[in-house]
């Protein structure tokens, strides 16, 4: 599932979707959803958004269970290739959400982490929302991805340009992700950082490739390749077994929150505040 905040699929903070090498490096992402949906429970009837759908496949999960269901991304392509399934699949901005009261919940997977105004998306979840609703997401956590992230800023400084800099991800804690929800007036009945250590399809490379883009367009084209071997290189002995296998260092942050009615009162039985 992809997302990046705003902008056109074109290269919001350098980052570009192609659904066919999306599919190939990064299926698993769809694949690894499945405890963000349980956590959802979503029902049949129900109207969920989909925040960050990419190119659809856990909104087709959701619409096979007779959800009514929106997808929305910031990516063209993605969105085009969530269409040609037949969902309802918008371009949109995440941080700039024009939803008003009208779903029983949003739904997140691997996306908010794109977005770096979180503040802004939680609003605008929020006004998405009926009173009642709630709000599901799993995105990386605090440190996730860290000894990748590393390589890359490494490989960059080493080059006299400034790592830190091309960072595209917000990895928020818990505490400070909770803090976001609680001051919107979200009431948070559990988050937590959960590590992931993910196998990777394929080499490095490939992730690399898909997702690093924010890193790899400061350098010169006829130079990329040579980049990415060089973080390969430099992961290798860290995630790789030596038998080509990798491991990417994921940690997830999973949460449930949900919109009180206007003078409390739980709004879905069964949620408590954390
Ligand atoms: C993630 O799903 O955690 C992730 C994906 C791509 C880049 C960074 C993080």
């Amino acid at each position: 599932m992809t997302a990046s905040p705003g902008g056109s699929a074109a290269g919001v903070r350098g980052q570009h979707w192609d659904p066919n090498r999306y599919v190939r490096n990064a299926g698993f992402v769809a694949d690894l959803g499945g405890p963000a949906l349980e956590l959802l429970a979503p029902c049949a009837g129900e109207r969920i958004l989909d925040l960050g759908c990419g190119d659809g496949r856990l909104t087709r999960r959701l619409a096979d269970l007779g959800v009514e269901v929106v997808g929305i991304d910031s990516s063209t392509e993605q969105i085009a290739a969530a269409r040609a399934t037949g969902l309802d699949a918008r371009v949109a901005d995440g941080e700039a959400l024009r939803f008003s009261d009208e779903f029983d919940a949003v739904f997140s997977n691997a996306a908010l982490h794109w977005m770096r105004r979180p503040a802004a998306v939680i609003d605008g979840v929020w006004r998405a929302l009926r009173h009642g609703g709630r709000f599901v997401g799993e995105m990386g956590g605090h440190g996730n991805v860290a000894r990748i992230t590393a390589a890359l800023v490494s490989a960059l400084d080493r080059r006299g340009l400034d790592g830190a800099a091309a960072v595209p991800w917000y990895f928020p804690t818990p505490e400070a992700y909770g803090a976001l929800l609680r001051a919107q007036g979200f009431r948070v009945s559990s988050i937590a950082l959960i590590p992931r250590p993910t196998p990777l399809p394929g080499e490095i490379a490939g992730w690399l490739e898909t997702f690093a883009e924010s890193f790899v367009r400061r350098i010169a084209p006829e130079d990329r390749a040579d980049f990415i071997a060089e973080v390969a290189e430099s992961l290798r002995p860290i995630l790789s077994d030596g038998s080509g296998n990798w491991t990417a260092d994921y940690v997830r942050l999973r949460f449930a929150a949900w919109k009180p009615a206007p003078e409390s009162g739980p709004g879905r039985a069964g949620l408590r505040d954390a």
